[in-house]
């Protein structure tokens, strides 16, 4: 039987990355600081992130702030925009 009580404890939730577009927070960490961006929209005109479905741009938002690249827990969508 395959369901959720024969999931291995040892496997984790990794959200580190748009997975619309494939580029992850540590290559988008490394253009905000070489290029100075501050904020998700100088990240989505550079990447094109955060302009799909949406639900990285919380992570982006975060990252941003905290300079985590590496989350473990899900954020709630923060763009209200994508409908979610
Ligand atoms: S995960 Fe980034 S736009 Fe969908």
């Amino acid at each position: 039987m395959n369901d959720c009580s024969t999931v291995s404890p040892s496997h984790t939730l990794r959200i580190d990355r748009c997975v619309c577009v494939q580029v992850t927070f540590a290559q988008m960490r490394v253009f905000a600081d070489t290029h100075g961006a501050a904020d998700v929209a100088q990240l989505r005109n550079a990447f094109g992130c955060a302009e799909r479905c949406g639900l990285c741009e919380p992570y982006i938002q975060q990252m941003l702030g905290s300079r985590t690249v590496v989350f473990t827990s899900p954020l709630p969508p923060c763009s209200p925009q994508h409908g979610l």
